[in-house]
């Protein structure tokens, strides 16, 4: 990605299907180099196409034993430029070159200590003599490979660290892309910088760079539309398409009536400011409404607001005639989870969308200016775009919407009664500083009602939920512990101010078993 072949300053890894794989690429950028994934078997070619620097074999889940295991290409070690092993990584290299790999006696599974027997190895260059590492291993070295010495040694591997110092080939045994490795980041970056000479120069101000550079070549002079939620990624990619191609960007933001309180009115205001004139605003909330009424099933609505999406979008885009491309956020993990572990990238990637089937019903080619991001790294160049920090680090809002927080019907009078009710949830945990500790936190509309007395009268209303959640990427998440003065001003506001709402409950449920939303 960035403009790959220019300089030698990119890590390959090759993906032997270690769990940790991601977690390599991502250790390589926070030391500021370019580090993207391949699969094991890539091709010679598709190494080539990255002019690597330097190349990291992943750990994985087999023994070099095993038929079939995945094995060291010989145009890998043919390329001339260092390769460190990780775990499997390590193993194979020793095994194909001459080496020994046996089962150990023990598995080592866990923290250990390593004692690093060769001060002068520029993999650790830096450290103290004993570290603690993360192992997790069954087989182990034998014998060292033709040409290798040990660098380190742990009590259950005398080669925890090998090395090959002419031919720049490293190994270890342990995890150092983990953060149990104590000091696994400095190993990488080590390796990275000082072994492979590249040069820390993958920063926000780069990718910018890059990527606007990019996009300019591949548009050209055609016509570019977005879709815009209002969300981190979104605003990114229309931030970006923008500066690179000014007026040739409609950037389109759809509002489904299924917006949060005010969400609407202050998106339009805050992407006036960004892109101009290049904004469309499509007020669909009817449309919206309409084809929801008297749905209850929560896949159905999600159908039925998809659909919805993509005839309104199709819409404007015929509106604006020809149309060449369609940008979207798409991120790295979504192309390497697509990709299928160590399966073939190229051959299984679908065409990623946010919404759903447009590219092949309007005949547009995509441009994903996020597709070799993180997260992480798609916020830092937010703010580096001067994007304001709320938005940056504003909590997931699903694509649906408050669709999947009303539980059962869908109407005008549930939608507002939950947009009040979820204002005050946001604006307490807010106002408490819990908003950067929390993941999402949201109020949900059930479709119980229950008796409850206000005044000296009898009532009988609506259930409101309150949902909050601890994660770390929305996969599994544990109930938010909340302080009880918190949940209390959210309750008694929330009976309070919002009318048709009697009882406020807290979800104490977490994920699995449950999910974070409702629906
Ligand atoms: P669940 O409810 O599956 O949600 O635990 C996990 C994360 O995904 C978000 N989510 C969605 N996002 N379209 C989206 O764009 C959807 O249909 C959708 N459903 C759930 C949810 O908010 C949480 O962050």
């Amino acid at each position: 990605m960035p403009t790959p072949g220019t300089a030698r300053s990119t890590i390959v890894v090759l993906d032997y299907g270690s769990q940790y794989a991601q977690l390599i690429v991502r250790r390589v950028r926070e030391c500021h180099v370019y580090a993207e994934m391949l699969p094991w078997d890539a091709s010679e070619s598709d190494i080539d196409r990255l002019n690597p620097a330097g190349i990291i074999l992943s750990g994985g889940p087999n023994s070099v034993y095993d038929a079939g295991a995945p094995h060291l290409c010989e145009h890998v070690l043919k390329r001339d430029i260092p390769v460190l092993g990780l775990c499997y990584g390590m193993q194979l290299m020793a095994h194909q070159m001459q080496g020994r790999v046996a089962l150990a006696e023990h598995r080592e599974y866990g923290l250990a200590q390593v004692q690093i027997t060769d001060p002068s190895s520029a993999l650790f260059h830096g450290l103290d003599a004993v570290q603690q590492v993360w192992m997790s291993h069954g087989d182990r070295i034998d014998a060292l490979p033709v040409g290798f010495v040990a660098s380190a040694r742990s009590d259950n591997s005398p080669y925890a660290a090998i090395e090959h110092r002419e031919r720049r080939l490293y190994g270890v045994q342990f995890h150092p892309e983990v953060v149990h490795t104590e000091h696994g980041a400095v190993i990488l970056s080590n390796f990275a910088l000082r072994i492979c000479g590249c040069t820390p120069s993958w920063t926000a101000s780069s990718i910018i760079h890059d990527s606007v550079r990019s996009i300019r070549e591949t548009v050209g002079g055609g016509r570019v539309i977005c879709g815009l939620s209002g969300g981190v990624d979104s605003t990114v990619v229309a931030t970006l398409v923008h500066r690179a191609i000014g007026d040739q960007l409609t950037a389109v933001f759809v509002n489904t009536g299924l917006l949060r309180q005010n969400e609407a009115e202050e998106t339009v205001v805050r992407f006036g400011q960004l892109l101009g004139d290049r904004l469309q605003y499509v007020d669909a909330s009817e449309v919206f409404l309409h084809a929801l009424a008297g749905v209850t099933d929560p896949e159905r609505k999600r159908v039925i607001i998809g659909n919805a999406f993509i005839d309104i979008f199709e819409q404007e885009a015929a509106r604006l005639g020809k149309v060449d491309y369609l940008a979207q956020g798409t991120l790295y993990p979504d192309v390497i989870e697509s990709a299928g572990g160590t399966g073939n990238a190229a051959a299984t990637i679908k065409t990623h969308h946010n919404v759903g089937g447009l590219p092949e019903r309007m005949r547009m080619q995509l441009i994903e200016p996020l597709r070799y991001l993180f997260k992480d790294e798609v916020r830092a160049v937010g703010l580096e775009l001067g994007l304001p920090p709320d938005l940056i680090y504003r909590p997931p809002f699903p694509g649906p919407g408050l669709a999947v927080r009303i539980v059962g019907e869908i109407n005008y009078e549930r939608v507002a009664t939950l947009q009040a009710a979820d204002a005050i949830v946001r604006q307490e945990i807010e106002s408490a500083g819990l908003g950067r500790d929390v993941w999402q936190y949201f109020a949900v509309l059930t479709p119980l009602q229950t008796v409850g007395v206000m005044g000296d009268n009898r009532t009988y209303a609506n259930v409101v939920a309150v949902r909050a959640v601890t994660s770390v990427d929305g996969m599994t998440a544990d109930w938010a512990r909340l302080p009880y003065e918190v949940l209390a001003r959210i309750s008694s506001r929330i009976v309070n101010q919002v009318p048709g709402v009697n009882r406020v409950v807290y979800d104490i449920s977490s994920k699995p078993p449950a999910t974070i939303e409702w629906e």
